[in-house]
C-alpha cells in the first residue's frame, strides 16, 4: 500500500513504557487499560495522543533531580573555583545547585566573579565556612602551610552544609569535569558505606604516573607508623590509600555513623600525638579520611578521578587517555592557573577571567 499506518498498538506500548520508567506508573496504567485493549482505531489513535499531551503537560518540573555540588572558593586561587564550576555547568544538562564555601573576607569577591561573568546562569548558593570550628584541631608546623587552608576541612563538615540533599558531590578546586556530572552522581554507594572515594591504585596509567614520579599511593604515606597510636588501628601499610578531593557521599548515613566527629577525634589526636607522616603526600585532611574510611567506602569509577596532573611538571598523560577522562584532578604542587604546570589547556578551556582583574594567571610570558 502507498500509505501506511504505524502499528498503534506497538507505538502505544512503546509511550506506555516511556512513561511507566519515567515514574508515570498510575498513567502509564490507566493509558494501557485505555489505549491498548481499544477496538477501535480512531478512538485508539486520538486517546493515545490526548493522554500523552495530558501526561507531557502534567508531567512535574520538580520531579527533576538537584544535584548538590560542593566546591570551595579559596583566596589567592579562586580561578580554580571558578574554572571547575564552568566546566561542570557546561557539561551537564542536569540540574546543578552548587555551594560555593568561601570564607567570611573572600566572599564579597567570589560572588562578584559570578555575577559579572556567564556564571550568573548557574544556580548557586554561597556559603561562609567560619575557621573556629578548627580550633585546636591543626598543627601549624606542617611542611606545606597551604594545605593547613581551612577550607580544605569543609568535606568533613558536609552535613552541617547540605541540610535538604541525601546525596551529594563534594569537589577539589584544582578539578575540571569533561564529563556529565550526573555520571558522577549516579555513583552507586554500598549499604552502610557513607562515600565513595577513588583508590590511589585503580587505573594501570595511575601506576605508571605513581612510579615516575616516585610518588606515595599507599597509607604508609601519610600515616606515622612508628606511632603506637597507627599501628593499633591494624591497618597495613600496603593498603591503597584514596584521594578525598573527589567525593559522592550519603548524608544519612554520614550522620548515622558520626563521621564527622570521627573525623574530628583523629585531627585532635594528630594534634596531639603527631601521627601523620611528615611528607605529608596528599594534604592534611587525607590522613583522618584515611583512618575514619578504611574498608568501608564504594568506589568511583576511576574516569571520574584522573589524578596527578599537579604533582610534577614532568608528569604528563597522553592526549588520547586525556580526552576519555571525565574529570581532570591537579593534586599536587603544580596548579594549571600557576608556572610551570601541565596540561594547562584542558584548564584554561574553562577558565573565565576575573572582572575584578585581582586574579592573574601565571604564564612563562606574562
Ligand atoms: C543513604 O543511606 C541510607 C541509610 O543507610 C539509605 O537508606 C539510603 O538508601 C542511602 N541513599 C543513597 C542515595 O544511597
Amino acid at each position: 500500500s502507498l500509505f501506511t499506518v504505524p502499528n498503534i498498538n506497538k507505538l502505544c506500548l512503546a509511550i506506555n513504557l516511556f512513561f511507566f520508567f519515567f515514574q508515570y506508573i498510575f498513567v502509564g496504567i490507566v493509558m494501557s487499560l485505555m489505549v491498548c485493549f481499544n477496538q477501535y482505531k480512531y478512538i485508539h489513535i486520538s486517546s493515545c495522543i490526548v493522554l500523552f499531551l495530558v501526561v507531557d503537560l502534567e508531567s512535574p518540573e520538580e520531579t527533576e533531580e538537584e544535584i548538590p555540588v560542593v566546591i570551595c572558593a579559596a583566596a589567592g586561587r579562586m580561578g580554580a573555583a571558578v574554572a571547575a564550576i564552568s566546566s561542570i555547568y557546561s557539561n551537564t544538562e542536569a540540574n546543578v545547585l552548587f555551594y560555593i564555601v568561601g570564607l567570611k573576607t573572600t566572599i564579597p569577591h567570589i560572588r562578584r566573579w559570578i555575577e559579572n561573568s556567564k556564571l550568573k546562569e548557574i544556580r548557586f548558593k554561597i556559603v561562609e565556612f567560619n575557621p573556629m570550628v578548627l580550633k585546636g584541631k591543626i598543627r601549624q608546623d606542617a611542611s606545606r602551610p597551604e594545605l593547613l587552608q581551612p577550607l580544605n576541612f569543609v568535606r568533613f563538615y558536609l552535613p552541617l552544609l547540605i541540610q535538604k540533599h541525601e546525596k551529594v558531590i563534594y569537589l577539589d578546586d584544582d578539578i575540571i569535569v569533561q564529563g556529565d556530572i550526573q555520571e558522577l552522581y549516579d555513583t552507586k554507594l554500598a549499604p552502610g558505606h557513607a562515600a565513595a572515594f577513588s583508590d590511589d591504585c585503580d587505573l594501570p596509567s595511575t601506576h605508571e604516573m605513581v612510579r615516575s614520579v616516585g610518588m606515595q599511593n599507599t597509607y604508609m604515606g601519610f600515616l606515622d607508623y612508628r606511632k603506637q597510636a597507627i599501628r593499633d588501628l591494624g591497618i597495613s601499610p600496603s593498603t591503597c590509600s584514596f584521594n578525598p578531593g573527589v567525593i559522592v557521599a550519603n548524608m544519612t548515613e554520614w550522620k548515622h555513623q558520626r563521621i564527622t566527629k570521627q573525623l574530628e577525634k583523629w585531627m585532635q589526636r594528630n594534634v596531639e600525638e603527631n601521627l601523620y607522616s611528615s611528607t605529608l603526600g596528599g594534604g592534611v585532611a587525607t590522613s583522618p579520611m584515611l583512618i575514619v574510611f578504611h574498608g568501608k567506602y564504594s568506589a568511583i569509577n576511576p574516569m571520574w578521578h584522573i589524578r596527578h596532573l599537579g604533582w610534577s611538571p614532568d608528569a604528563h598523560y597522553s592526549e588520547h587517555f586525556l580526552q576519555e577522562a571525565k574529570l581532570l584532578h591537579w593534586n599536587g604542587r603544580y596548579k594549571p592557573w600557576d608556572y610551570p604546570s601541565v596540561h594547562t589547556d584542558l584548564w584554561e578551556n574553562w577558565f573565565i577571567p576575573d572582572p575584578s582583574g585581582k586574579f592573574k594567571l601565571i604564564r612563562p610570558d606574562s
